[in-house]
């Protein structure tokens, strides 16, 4: 607990807070991506609508964007200003989303290529925005127009004399119809490239947001819109320096570093903390534990374990030995995480099989074999003294159960809890335990994505493979809880004690067995 760093438990507390508002379904804070692509939503119909109205020529275009802001405000007023405060909030989220990553430490290792592909679409939103805000071609659209010009100038390949050509009034025409182009066509078309490419190396990724969240946000879009519309400044005046400017600092922030700083310089603080981003990963590197191995003699080709991994790192292919099925499973080693989700996924990783020999199953994890897990179940098991005995099972990457050894509560600690076969919970309570309480990842969160969603779907019968009905539920408790969650799961602990103490056979005369 201690260990905690005070980043992470910060952020913790935060989301316990936001699931205490919102419940865990509903958290903001555990649907940032797909909040995100929401407010792109609003924004590309939005852009529509705006889009039928605007006039790509330099001298219409601010007088269509006036006409939308106030003769037709009703509609066009509001779509643009949904427009504005969904990209703002796009923003918001991104960077959220962003440092929720790198606090709950899920940007090294094999998330590498998550992080490193997210950073570019950062800025590919930014310029996006910048684009949006020249189109306007008020005085901000020229603020921006001179100092891009700027920029673009102090680069090598663009030979110097762009905001010059700007000021006298030669360039602006064509700039802005590339700018049309980009804002319109080009950046669109590219962020989703870079996104699907953000993206490639998870499977089951969701990309719209719960209905309600996606309600609530859009209403509260529309309530700022009504109560704070957009504006534009003066229009666009080549003669005259705008006495005041309203930044919108989340996409405008790079230009008032020109007030103190060289284009040069401002490059270089911009390219700066992108490599340093993109280098973070590796600022210390974290190792990932070795990929999962299929063993053919255990495998039916059945593909679970493929449906099953959240990092699009099992392929379902053509037998390769003399095997009476047709399909086995390969493993990438180089898109694999270690997650151990796939050995939970396989029938074969039953312990009840061969309980004499070593248990293979189809996928296994070499730090830590199944046939290891049921050892260590057994030896934890026979520890076990007193009345009302609990095997607790957690998880590496949540509240470590090692903690809560008592005489009478026994612990494993998994790789996820997704790794673990349903049986296991059959086994431990055939083997002696009272009952078998499960912890791990908090609800809606999971280290490594699906490893707790799949695990309470194969307890509620809807995922293979499935806790039978046989296994006594009232013997059997789930309760996630993060590091920063010790005192309500010690309190929950102790009440599932007192439930098996109430439902004892000594107290009720049933057999538990
Ligand atoms: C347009 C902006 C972005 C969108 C819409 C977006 C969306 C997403 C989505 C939908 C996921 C999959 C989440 C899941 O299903 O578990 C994801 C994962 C991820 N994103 Fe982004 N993202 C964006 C920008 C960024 C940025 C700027 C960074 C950091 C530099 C970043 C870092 C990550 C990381 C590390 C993951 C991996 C999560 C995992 O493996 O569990 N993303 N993103
Ligand atoms: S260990 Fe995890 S990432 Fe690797 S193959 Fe199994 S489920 Fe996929
Ligand atoms: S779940 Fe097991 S049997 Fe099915 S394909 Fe994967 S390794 Fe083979």
């Amino acid at each position: 607990m201690n260990s905690v760093n005070p980043i992470k438990r910060g952020y913790l507390y935060l989301e316990a807070w936001f699931n205490y508002s919102f419940g865990p379904e509903w958290n903001p804070l555990y649907h940032l991506g797909t909040l995100t692509f929401f407010f792109f939503w609003i924004v590309l119909v939005s852009g529509i609508y705006l889009f039928i109205f605007f006039d790509t020529s330099l001298g219409g275009a601010y007088a269509s964007v006036e006409y939308l802001t106030h003769e037709q405000w009703y509609l066009g007023g509001v779509m643009r200003s949904l427009h504005r405060y969904a990209s703002d909030a796009a923003i918001m989220t991104i960077l959220l989303h962003m440092f929720r990553e790198f606090a709950l430490d899920r940007y090294r290792g094999f998330r590498w290529y998550s992080w490193v592909t997210g950073v570019p679409t950062l800025w590919f939103v930014i310029t996006l925005g910048i684009t949006g805000y020249w189109l306007v071609w008020d005085e901000l659209g020229l603020y921006i127009a001179v100092l891009s010009s700027l920029l673009m100038d102090a680069l090598p390949i663009v030979s110097g004399s762009m905001a010059s050509n700007f000021l006298e009034g030669q360039l602006t025409d064509r700039f802005f119809t590339l700018m049309g182009f980009l804002h319109l066509l080009g950046q669109p078309v590219l962020l989703v490239f870079v996104l699907w490419i953000h993206v490639k190396r998870l499977s089951h990724v969701e990309i719209s947001a719960p209905r309600g969240l996606a309600i609530g946000s859009f209403l509260a879009l529309l309530a700022l819109s009504l109560a704070s519309p957009a504006v534009s400044h003066a229009p666009a005046d080549l003669r005259k320096v705008p006495a005041e400017l309203n930044l919108d600092w989340f996409y405008l922030n790079i230009y008032p570093l020109l007030d103190t700083l060289t284009a040069g310089q401002t490059w270089m603080i911009t390219i700066g903390i992108t490599f340093f981003l993109m280098l973070m990963p590796w600022l210390p590197r974290k190792k990932t534990g070795e990929a999962a191995k299929v063993h053919l003699d255990e495998c039916n080709g059945c593909g679970q374990c493929a449906v099953d991994c959240p990092f699009d790192a099992i392929r379902v292919q053509a037998r390769t030995d003399n095997a009476r099925w047709e399909f086995e499973v390969a493993v990438d080693d180089g898109l694999c995480a270690a997650c151990g989700i796939c050995v939970g996924s396989c029938h074969s990783s039953n312990p009840f099989r061969r309980s004499n020999k070593s248990l293979e199953t189809g996928i296994d994890m070499p730090q830590f074999p199944i046939d290891e897990v049921r050892t260590r179940t057994g030896e934890a098991l026979a520890e076990l003294q007193g009345d009302n005995t609990v095997l607790v099972i957690g998880c590496e990457h949540a509240l470590n159960v090692e903690q809560f050894k008592t005489q009478n509560v026994a612990v494993l600690n998994l790789i996820c809890t997704g790794m673990m076969p349903p049986t296991l919970v059959e086994y431990a309570l055939k083997q002696g335990a009272d009952g078998v309480f499960v912890t791990g990842c908090r609800k809606g969160d999971c280290y490594y994505r699906y490893g707790n969603v799949w695990m309470d779907k194969r307890f509620e019968g809807l995922r293979k493979p499935v806790l039978r009905e046989r296994a006594d539920r009232s013997r059997i408790r789930v309760y996630r809880a993060a590091e920063t969650d010790q005192k309500k799961l010690l309190k929950e602990l102790a009440d599932f004690q007192r439930h098996l103490a109430d439902t004892s056979p000594e107290k009720t005369g049933a057999n538990r067995a």
